[in-house]
């Protein structure tokens, strides 16, 4: 199969020309974020306590052709006798004064990012320590506050939750005997839908992705990478086989118009095979011819499956019987018994991937609609059903909610004056951090991101694509 990698995917897709600061990198989720952010090829500088350690990791990836420089040094610089302080000083508060450290320089890149590596336990409680999931969950929050605080200064941020990743940590915890291995093994097999640990590079995927001109929408997140803990109440390979979709087949619904004719183009550049449907044929038989060029292997077949997002804005009092039906049947009802249809494919083929587009609107209350928004709302909850109860069928469930995307859905919505659209477009800009509506492409990557094996531990996540909205209580 022939993949033409245009210039604009090739740079969506890649760090070179960056520079990525990693803290702690000679071990463990740093390491593997060291190798990730240099694979893609950004130049990396990290640092640890341990000199002769850095100085053969440093070795090591100057024999691997990366470019990656270190220094000795300890961030936590306040440690005192006191575990509290100790704890505060070292997981939270040298990561706020390096962000305020960095805040010029991230500026003056234009295309600044931060990605904090926090943990479930700063979710939900994990029997990790309360001093270490506070840390976390403030970790989370300062998340929030920068992503808003920062957004006009071109400074994307956000925070990666890891549960239990076999690192350095661990395996210090066991030998304190603070964690008994054979015990965590069991309680870990029975709590985690996914059944295992995750490895550091199931990690550091997610990191390299949120830093990628890609991800360019997405602000504010915590993303849990637990292999499904949290909604349940070696170098795997070369990084192309980690970040690529050749041998895979998708089914796009809606593949046209708008995000999902963004979603078919992402998946056939990471190299999988498409096929598609709408219900208008002329434009499908375009699409398809357009694809071809492109030397995608895109199919389609014209068919109404009603398993796409329509919406009829309107006030709660004045749906009626025939309104609520269609919008359940469309947006809720579809999905789910396509979902069914889809399992004993998706249970063959061992690498099962299903990613519902949902909305913010399943969030938090955002004006289109009460109905539009109780099928967003179930979809992100089925997206947590099926993740934990198809994960031994090896079938990964996640959510991409997005918020204001301007496709033909929005479009239609301005033409039926539902949405005026200067008084839409100030106020989307006015609650949006980063004062803009998103890209097609900027949802469709994120889709592509959650198929590859490079989110082989991410499952059950609902992750909104907003540019911040859902995160800004006070602009
Ligand atoms: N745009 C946004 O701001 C936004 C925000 C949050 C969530 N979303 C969600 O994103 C998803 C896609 O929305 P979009 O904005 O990309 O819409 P869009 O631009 O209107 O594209 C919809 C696509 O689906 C096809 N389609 C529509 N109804 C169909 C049916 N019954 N059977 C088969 N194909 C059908 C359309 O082709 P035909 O019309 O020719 O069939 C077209 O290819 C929806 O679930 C929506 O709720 C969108």
């Amino acid at each position: 199969m022939t993949t033409i990698v245009p210039e604009s995917f090739a740079t969506r897709w890649s760090l070179v020309g960056m520079t990525a600061l990693v803290t702690g990198g000679t071990r463990g989720i740093g390491y593997a974020v060291v190798e990730e952010l240099a694979e893609l090829g950004a130049v990396v500088h990290t640092c640890s306590r341990n000199e002769s350690e850095l100085n053969q990791r440093l070795q090591e990836w100057s024999v691997k052709g990366f470019t990656v420089t270190g220094s000795i040094c300890d961030l936590a610089s306040q440690y005192t006798a006191e575990d509290y302080s100790m704890i505060m000083a070292t997981n939270l508060e040298s990561g706020f004064h390096i962000c305020q450290l960095a805040h010029p320089f991230l500026k003056a890149s234009g295309v600044g990012n931060i990605v904090f590596i926090s943990s479930v336990a700063g979710l939900v409680h994990a029997n990790a320590g309360s001093i270490y999931s506070v840390t976390k969950a403030a970790v989370n929050q300062l998340t929030k506050n920068l992503a808003c605080e920062w957004a006009g200064d071109k400074i994307r941020t956000n925070s990666v939750a890891p549960w239990f990743v076999k690192t350095s940590l661990i395996d210090q915890l066991i030998s304190m005997e603070v964690l008994e291995e054979k015990k965590i093994m069991s309680d870990l097999e029975s709590r985690t839908p996914i059944k295992r640990f995750g490895e550091a590079n199931e990690v550091s995927s997610l990191v390299a992705f949120l830093c990628l001109p890609a991800a360019s929408y997405i602000t504010g997140q915590t993303i849990a990478v637990d292999g499904g803990l949290t909604i349940n109440e070696s170098f795997a390979g070369m990084s192309l086989t980690r970040w690529s979709l050749v041998g895979m087949t998708a089914l796009v619904t809606g593949g046209t118009r708008g995000i999902g004719y963004a979603v078919v183009e992402e998946l056939a550049e990471l190299g999988a095979v498409v096929h598609t449907c709408s219900r208008n044929e002329s434009e499908l038989n375009q699409r398809l011819q357009e694809w071809s060029v492109k030397g995608f292997i895109v199919t389609g077949s014209v068919c109404d499956i009603n398993n796409v997002g329509m919406n009829y804005p309107k006030p709660t009092t004045e749906y009626t019987a025939e309104d609520y039906s269609m919008i359940m049947a469309t947006n809720l009802e579809s999905g789910f018994h396509i979902s069914q249809l889809a399992h004993p494919f998706l249970k063959a083929s061992g690498v099962g991937n299903i990613v519902f587009i949902s909305s913010v609107a399943g969030l938090v209350h955002a004006s289109v609609g009460s109905t539009y928004s109780i099928t967003k709302g179930a979809i992100n909850q089925l997206t947590k059903n099926l993740a934990c109860e198809w994960a031994g069928d090896k079938i990964r469930t996640n959510s991409v909610a997005p918020w204001f995307v301007k496709t033909s859905l929005i479009e239609q919505l301005i033409s039926m004056e539902v949405l005026e659209e200067k008084k839409f477009t100030s106020d989307v800009e006015s609650r949006t951090p980063m004062k803009r509506f998103g890209e097609a492409n900027e949802v469709s990557s994120l889709v592509a991101f959650l198929c590859l094996p490079a989110a082989s531990y991410i499952i059950g996540q609902t992750i909104a694509v907003d540019g911040g909205f859902t995160i800004n209580g006070f602009p």
